[in-house]
């Protein structure tokens, strides 16, 4: 079945992503697409609507981005947000001043004139600021639609021609009526009829699935993390049997993980799967190694060679299932940053797997409606809503040289704190939470005598996506009580601390 589909366009904003999320919550497919996608692309594209994403540029940059203004005779209508607004004002005629002073934060906006963009909406809200140039006069034919104090034109729009612009942010939820302002967008203007729903998703990949496997056989490399797991059951909901996952067990999984995934998958949802020990294999490996490239460069190739024995005693497969999502697949059209941290994750395994063909059934969705196909079908929120964990997972949380001890304080430390998070009803708040252990040892007084162990930090971070994180205000008296667990419950832990950086400059993880 074909969905109607929504371009969203994107000019660099760091909100981008967060609005295509939004019009597919909405339930209407979009595709977030570099802003010098050609005109013919566009057309063959099809969309219902357009929108244009915010950006870090001023239109009258040397550089700035800008669209072909033949799109706005296409008859398709068009939103423009933030830059995007700008942009459509610019090429259509109207002024784009630059401000003595940014604007950013929430403003009362006021209605100044009826519109179905904001049917519904009254005529005084908050939304969300964040800008310096801003629209002086809107191009001829459009009206002002809504102003700020500060702002003499925060929308405007030509109801005859079905364009749109706002300088606030809908997308973010400092915007009170933002996401109402999207769906009239998407429903009032664009004739949406919400054709996009997760249930319909799990539905249609299974037959396609099917179809495509037919009585061939796939293999895929179960992680245990979200992606994976929710790839691997679609698959099998499509092919059963024919459907082998091979677990890599490195030693180095948070607690019980593993026997978790063996008595969901396997014992529940009577899986093909096959459990590779490769602990002690891992363990001997990174001895003497501290430097934590080295133990993401050691993993990864272990990992490989580990999967390459299993996938060479199941023989050769027809197809390889990966959990790639949306996020990975988005060009954004951005020069290559610097790397941090060398990621390892399973993208390295085609080489080494006698296969012909990629099945990557999550290929079209973000995480949030990954674990929203997971919830259709029948994962329980342990699974669904499991925080991401790195691939070199443990490893990358013990400072200096991974040893069995560490790894058992660690592992004990931090089940601790997750145990915590998740009675304190915290766990779909915090982004990632988990606990370091130190490279250091600290004096203790436990009962009469003195002790001399381990320092543990916890770690707990909101974020949108990774890329910048701030660290969690934990109320005390949770953070009290993972301390006074940690220290009494756990062996070799005398000291615990919490880290209060924020990324940038820190990173998420430690290492
Ligand atoms: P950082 O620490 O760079 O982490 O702020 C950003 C996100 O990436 C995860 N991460 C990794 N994921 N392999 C992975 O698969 C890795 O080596 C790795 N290092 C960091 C981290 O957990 C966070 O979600």
């Amino acid at each position: 079945m074909e969905h109607q589909r929504v371009l969203v366009l994107d000019f660099g904003g760091q909100y981008n992503q967060l609005i295509a999320r939004r019009v597919r919550d909405l339930g209407v497919y979009c595709d977030l697409k570099p802003c010098d996608l050609p005109l013919e692309a566009i057309k063959a594209y099809a969309p219902i609507g357009i929108i244009f994403t915010g950006g870090p540029n001023s239109v009258y940059g040397e550089d700035a981005p800008t669209a072909d203004p033949a799109l706005f005779g296409l008859g398709v209508p068009v939103l423009g947000i933030c830059y995007g607004a700008q942009l459509i004002a610019h090429l259509s005629g109207g002024t784009v001043r630059h401000a003595p002073a940014s604007e950013y934060g929430r403003r009362e906006i006021e209605l100044a004139a009826g519109s179905p963009l904001f049917a519904g909406i009254p005529k005084k809200s908050v939304c969300w600021m964040s800008h310096t140039d801003y629209v002086a006069e809107p191009p001829a034919g459009f009206s002002v639609l809504a102003r700020t104090a500060s702002c003499p034109v925060a929308a405007f729009g030509s109801e005859e021609r079905k364009i749109y612009g706002v300088q606030f942010h809908p997308e973010v939820v400092h915007s009170e009526y933002g996401n109402k302002l999207l769906e009239n967008f998407l429903y009032l203007i664009c004739g949406a009829q919400g054709d996009w729903t997760m249930k319909n998703f799990a539905a249609e990949q299974i037959a396609r699935i099917r179809e495509r496997v037919g009585d061939r056989r796939v293999l895929c490399a179960m992680s245990g993390g979200v992606d994976s797991a929710v790839a691997a059951t679609l698959v099998h909901r499509a092919v059963g049997d024919r459907l082998t996952c091979v677990f890599v067990d490195h030693g180095l999984h948070r607690k019980n993980e593993p026997e978790e995934v063996m008595s969901v998958f396997r014992d529940g949802l009577g899986m093909n799967l096959i459990m590779a020990d490769a602990g002690e294999r891992f363990l001997e490996k990174l001895k003497g190694v501290s430097d934590p490239e080295q133990k993401r460069k050691i993993i990864g190739k272990e990992f490989i060679s580990v999967f390459e024995e299993e996938a060479k005693k199941i023989g050769a497969v027809d197809f390889l299932v990966q959990g790639t999502i949306y996020p990975d697949v988005i060009e954004s059209g951005k020069g290559k940053s610097a790397v941090i941290k060398s990621h390892h994750n399973v993208g390295g395994l085609p080489d080494v797997v006698d296969f012909r063909e990629i099945l990557e059934p999550l290929r079209d969705l973000f995480k949030d409606e990954v674990r929203r196909v997971g919830t259709e079908l029948g994962l329980s929120d342990g699974i669904v809503w499991r925080q991401p964990c790195p691939g070199p997972a443990l490893a990358i949380r013990i400072m200096g040289e991974v040893t069995k001890e560490k790894l058992a304080t660690l592992r004990d430390a931090d089940a601790i704190f997750r145990e915590e998070i998740a009675s304190a009803g915290l766990a779909r708040e915090i982004w990632q939470y988990f606990a370091v252990i130190t490279d250091s040892k600290t004096v203790g007084v436990q009962g009469d005598f003195r002790t001399y162990e381990n320092v543990i930090a916890l770690r707990a971070v909101t974020s949108v996506d990774a890329m910048t994180a701030d660290w969690a205000r934990i109320p005390y008296e949770v953070l009290e009580k993972v301390s006074g667990r940690i220290t009494n419950e756990v062996k070799g832990a005398n000291r615990v601390v919490y880290d209060i950086t924020s990324k940038p400059p820190a990173t998420i993880e430690w290492e």
